[in-house]
This record gives C-alpha cells, sequence and structure tokens, in this order.
C-alpha cells in the first residue's frame, strides 16, 4: 500500500518499543477521537491514509462512536495488501461497561465494529463506573457514580484478564490512572498491565508517573501530544496552556523547519512514550510519522523541552465527578492519597 506513495514511510524505518512478554509496538500512533468537530467518515479515511503513509498502530476506543466506521478501513487496509499481524490495533472498554458480563460483550461489539478477531491491547478507559450520557452538561452527575473503588475496578480488571486468556486481546492496560491506585491494582492484578494510556505532552510531562510506569515495565502511551488544540469547548478552562504557542517549542519548530506540532511527537518519542497524535490533514498526518525517521532533536533541545512542563493537565474529566466531590482534582489523588 506505501508502493508510490511519495510523502509514505517505510513502515520498517520506524523505531518499535517492546512491551511486557516481547511483543513489538510501533513509537507513534494514530488517535481517532473526533472531540465531536470531526465525522467519522472522515476518521476513517484518515485511518486509510495513515496507514497509506506508514501508520501501524491506531487507537480506538468504543465512546468514540466510530469504530464501526474504522472497521471497514482495516477491512480496506488488509486488502491492500497490510497483513493483520502487521497492524497494532488498540481499543477500550467505557465507564458503562465494568461490571461482569459487559466487559467481554463490549470487546466482542467492539471486536465485531472494528471487524477483527482479536485486539493488540485493549484499556479500561477510565477507572471509574462514572458514566456521563452523550450531550449532558458538565455539571451533570449521575446518582449512581462515585469515588475509586478498589473492589469494582479488580471485578473489571479480573474480567480484562479473561479476555486474555480467552485470546480475544494480546494485552490489556490502563488508562487516566494515578499511581496510587496504579500500585493497588500491581498488587492484586494476575496478568500485568502492558501499557498505560496517559495524557503526555510538553506542558504535562508527569515525570513522576512516567517514570513509576517505566521502573514497573508498563509502556506509557500519551494521549493529547501535541496538546489537544481541537479537543471540545467542555474540556477547556481558561488557565491551560497551548503547547504549540510555548515559546520554547517555537524556538526549537523554527530551528527544524517544522511546525511545533512536530516537535511535541519528536520529544515524545525521544523520551520514550508512545504518541497518538490525531489529524484528519494528509500533510499533518505524514509529517507526524515523518518525523520519526528524520532529524531528530538534540539532547540540548530535550533538555529546553524538559524545562516547558507547567502541570498543566487539559482532560481534567470534570464529567466524570461524583455528587459531593469538591472538582477535577478529586479525580487524580493530588496529594498521593487516593480520594475516597
Ligand atoms: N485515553 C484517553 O482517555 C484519551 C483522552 C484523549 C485522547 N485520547 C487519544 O489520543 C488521541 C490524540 O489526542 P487529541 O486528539 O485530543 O489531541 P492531539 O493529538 O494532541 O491534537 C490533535 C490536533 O492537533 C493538530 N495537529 C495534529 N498534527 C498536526 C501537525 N502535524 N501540524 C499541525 N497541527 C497538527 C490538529 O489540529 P488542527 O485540526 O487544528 O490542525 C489535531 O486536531 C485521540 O485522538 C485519542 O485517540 C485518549
Amino acid at each position: 500500500m506505501t508502493k508510490n506513495v511519495t510523502d509514505a514511510v517505510d513502515p520498517k524505518l520506524v523505531p518499535q518499543r517492546t512491551l511486557r512478554g516481547g511483543d513489538k509496538i510501533p513509537c507513534i500512533g494514530m488517535g481517532t477521537f473526533g472531540s465531536d468537530r470531526f465525522s467519522g467518515e472522515d476518521i476513517a479515511q484518515a485511518v486509510r491514509g495513515g496507514a497509506e503513509v506508514g501508520f501501524r498502530l491506531f487507537d480506538c476506543a468504543s465512546v468514540y462512536g466510530n469504530e464501526h466506521l474504522i472497521g471497514e478501513a482495516f477491512q480496506d487496509i488488509m486488502k491492500s495488501g497490510i497483513k493483520r499481524e502487521e497492524l497494532f490495533i488498540t481499543s477500550k472498554l467505557w465507564n458503562d461497561m465494568h461490571g461482569k458480563g459487559d466487559v467481554l460483550l463490549s470487546c466482542a461489539k467492539t471486536l465485531k465494529d472494528l471487524k477483527l478477531d482479536y485486539l493488540d491491547l485493549y484499556f479500561v478507559h477510565w477507572p471509574f463506573r462514572n458514566y456521563h450520557p452523550l450531550g449532558a452538561p458538565p455539571d451533570y452527575r449521575n446518582e449512581d457514580a462515585g469515588p475509586y473503588n478498589h473492589e469494582q475496578y479488580m471485578e473489571t480488571w479480573y474480567q480484562m484478564e479473561r479476555l486474555v486468556q480467552a485470546g480475544l486481546v494480546r494485552h490489556i492496560g490502563t488508562s487516566n490512572m494515578t499511581i496510587p491506585k496504579m500500585k493497588l491494582l500491581l498488587k492484586d492484578a494476575r496478568i500485568m498491565p502492558s501499557a498505560n494510556e496517559m495524557e503526555l505532552h510538553p506542558c504535562f510531562q508527569q515525570p513522576e508517573f512516567f517514570n513509576f510506569c517505566i521502573e514497573h515495565g508498563i509502556q506509557p502511551i500519551g494521549f493529547c501530544p501535541i496538546g489537544s488544540p481541537t479537543r471540545p469547548d467542555r474540556d477547556k478552562t481558561p488557565d491551560d496552556v497551548v503547547d504549540i504557542e510555548d515559546p520554547v517549542v517555537v524556538k526549537i519548530a523554527k530551528a527544524h523547519n517544522v511546525h511545533p506540532a512536530v516537535i511535541c511527537l519528536k520529544w515524545a518519542v525521544q523520551r520514550g512514550q508512545i504518541p497518538i497524535p490525531f489529524s484528519i490533514y494528509r500533510n499533518e498526518y505524514a509529517s507526524n510519522i515523518r518525523c520519526t525517521i528524520e532529524d531528530p532533536l538534540t539532547e540540548q533541545e530535550m533538555k529546553e523541552l524538559e524545562t516547558v512542563d507547567k502541570n498543566c493537565r487539559l482532560i481534567k474529566g470534570q464529567v466524570f465527578l461524583w455528587e459531593g466531590a469538591k472538582g477535577w482534582e478529586d479525580l487524580w489523588d493530588l496529594n498521593g492519597e487516593i480520594t475516597r
């Protein structure tokens, strides 16, 4: 499929990382969350184009509402000659499907929609069952919502493990976790998480959690790697910073003659997380994959980018709060203890 396409890179040249157990995963993937701004059809088309230019890792989720369309794109990609085992496909269990029985149901629906017989990696999207109906206002509180409940989480996790044992999923992972929650999981899990999907961009580097993951053999996958300039308005607050306007990022972008977005991705890959940038524009996603194989940042530039961190979380999760919660900080265990 990459033959005769001038903006493509050879996927064999794209560096890979190794997951626990030895499976390989590309050092960059393509996101598929349209942020309410892009249609499922456009995103599926970007997945087709992404495979053409060299992407092999695609980050999906049932809650993005587009897996049935992306499944058609995967069919086309495989018809073009790319084998299933050359692709690395992830999806995520949504918050309202944590209960016993529902995990298998949810995975089966995703597999049917994506037209696959296994997933490479399946995440628990959020460590809460707190469900926010589509279109509900940010201050909506579901009466069943509550703080983290480890017993409930493990009930879900053991169901995730069963998916691995059944061969439906090769790896399982976590998302939107914190160190104290992860410590509990590592104590009780029979199958360890292979990866943790977490918000990571120059202005939000989460060094402590990032290092924790690396030390425990959990591959960090970085979402919003460009600082998610097109995220939904409900996820924006006045104090949010803009990574691609940061003076250091802009200066380094000028030196490399690329868009600041590309610098965010180079930084991510060289640091060791797997960024999963989103774009439906071919010129953008082609440069996103290309940047992994040419013109690396210098050690000095990597050091400068470390100083850009402003501890600025963009996806705060305020819609998943429960009655009586003080604020979005309650989701993130800021004082090192799980908020009850
Ligand atoms: N696990 C989770 O809870 C979670 C949460 C959020 C996201 N995610 C995943 O992470 C993925 C990425 O996050 P995201 O979509 O929020 O944010 P992002 O990748 O940081 O930002 C996407 C935006 O960056 C711009 N962009 C991309 N490439 C560019 C380039 N080469 N040059 C200039 N601009 C560029 C595009 O904006 P323009 O259209 O303005 O050019 C695009 O809409 C999602 O799609 C999803 O798969 C997971």
